[in-house]
Order: structure tokens, then sequence, then C-alpha cells
């Protein structure tokens, strides 16, 4: 009796312990102070029966947390595989040595030949296009310099920014007194899957680059919206 007596404190200890219920983690049960009380109340009722019971009780709450826990490694592992297979990012320069690209009398497609780094290959290079790869939230970057080879000759920096042939930004630096101007932009953009972005060199304007790469472009997926 006195060994059935210690199995029942200790599986109601255990049990109240770990706080387990038919519920799971976290709620009330009722039936654990019934079984504790009837424990040390009425000693006959407190035998193998009631400490099964309460083995059950502690297998189910095992069970129960084991399925959570599956569950929830199971949507993070999605999560970190959406951010993998989401990836998206270029950077680009216009060139690896002296060049300069314009002016021309109609406007026309900044090609930027140098790949800092292409992932995915969204950034296609005979074209100049930034295909969109995901629904998202885009960060871009723009810098142009232009140099018109001695001071007092019109020097004329300039590009227009657009996303699917809409300009929604544009840099100009256009003067005749300095012999080089660089200008540079930061924008933050939402944009559709298959949305295209262009850098365009508009009439008149011309950009300058050698191998310290003075004219970039840079796009990254800051995080994706579908
Ligand atoms: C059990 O529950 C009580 C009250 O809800 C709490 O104070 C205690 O920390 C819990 N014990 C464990 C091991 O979670
Ligand atoms: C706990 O899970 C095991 C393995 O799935 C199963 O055999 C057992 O019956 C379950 N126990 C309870 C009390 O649900
Ligand atoms: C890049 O554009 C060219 C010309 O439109 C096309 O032939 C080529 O397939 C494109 N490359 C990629 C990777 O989409
Ligand atoms: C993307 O960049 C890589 C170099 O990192 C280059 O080999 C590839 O041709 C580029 N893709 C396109 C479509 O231009």
């Amino acid at each position: 009796m006195r060994g059935f007596l210690f199995l029942c404190i200790l599986g109601t200890a255990v049990a109240k312990y770990l706080n387990y219920t038919w519920d799971g983690p976290g709620l009330e049960n009722p039936e654990e102070s019934t079984a504790d009380e009837m424990c040390l109340m009425d000693r006959g009722s407190c035998g193998c029966c009631a400490m099964k019971r309460q083995m059950k009780l502690l297998e189910q709450y095992f069970n129960h947390t084991v399925i959570e826990l599956s569950r929830r490694l199971e949507e993070a592992e999605e999560t970190v595989s959406n951010i993998l297979v989401s990836r998206s990012a270029f950077s680009v320069a216009l060139t690896d040595s002296w060049w300069c690209f314009g002016p021309f009398q109609k406007e026309i497609v900044v090609k930027y030949q140098v790949i800092f780094i292409n992932l995915s290959n969204d950034y296609n290079k005979s074209t100049g296009v930034f295909t969109v790869p995901r629904s998202g939230v885009y960060v871009f970057a723009v810098t142009v310099f232009s140099d018109s080879g001695s001071p007092s000759t019109p020097l004329a920096a300039c590009i227009s920014f657009r996303v699917n042939n809409q300009e929604v930004a544009s840099l100009s630096e256009k003067n005749d007194q300095d012999q080089e101007d660089s200008s540079s932009l930061v924008l933050t953009f939402a944009l559709k899957t298959g949305d295209h972005v262009t850098i365009y060199l508009p009439p008149g304007c011309f950009l300058c680059d050698n191998k310290n790469h003075y004219n970039t472009f840079t796009g990254f997926l800051l995080y994706s919206t579908d």
C-alpha cells in the first residue's frame, strides 16, 4: 500500500510539474486535482489504474508537443526555402576601359557590360533590362558620371529610370563649367512579376567610364509580397 501511495503521489507530482492537460500545454486540467484529492483521501483507489491514467495523460502530452513542434518546424523550413528561391540581386557597371556612351539624337537604353553580380540572370546584359522575377519591394541605386574632356565644354550626365517604359525618376547634371560631374539616385519600389526596369540615355546626354566604374546600376529584392 505504501508503494502504491508513493507511485500515486509521484505521478501527480510529475503531472503538476509538467503542467500537461488533455488539451495540450498551457491549459488547466480539472481532472488532475480530483485525482490528487482522491489519492490522499481514498488510498484504495490509488493504485495501478490511477497511475496508468496519469501515464497515458503524460504520453498524450508528449505526443501533442511532438506534433506541434513538427508542424512549426515544417512552417519554418518552408519560410526559409521561400526566402532562398526568391533571392534576386544584380549590380552592373558601364564598362571596363575608357569609353564614352553618347550623345545620341534619340534616346537609347544603357546596356551595362560589367557584371558584379547577376543572381538568377534577372539582368539581361544584351538588352539592358532587369526583369522582375517575383512581386515584391525592390531597392535600386544608379550612379552616373561624365567627362566633357575639358572645362567650359558642355557636360550632360543624365539618365531616365523607367519601370515598364514609364519614367519614375531621373538624373540630370548639365552645365559647361565643370569638366566632370556625377550624380546618383536610390529608390525603393513595389514591383510585380515580369515588370521591366531599364535605364535610358535621353538625347544629348552622355556617360563616360573606365575601370573605376563610375557608372553603376544596382537592384535587389528587399522582400517578396507573393
Ligand atoms: C506550471 O503552471 C504554473 C501556473 O500556471 C506556472 O507557474 C509554472 O511555472 C508551470 N510550470 C512549468 C514547469 O511549466
Ligand atoms: C503517442 O504516439 C504513439 C506513436 O505515434 C502512439 O503509438 C501512441 O498510441 C500515442 N499515445 C497516445 C496516448 O496518444
Ligand atoms: C536576353 O535577351 C536576349 C535578346 O532578347 C534573349 O535572346 C536572351 O534569351 C535573353 N537572356 C535571358 C537569360 O533571358
Ligand atoms: C548574368 O551575369 C552572369 C555573370 O555573373 C553572366 O554570365 C550572364 O550572362 C548574365 N546574364 C544575362 C542574361 O546577361
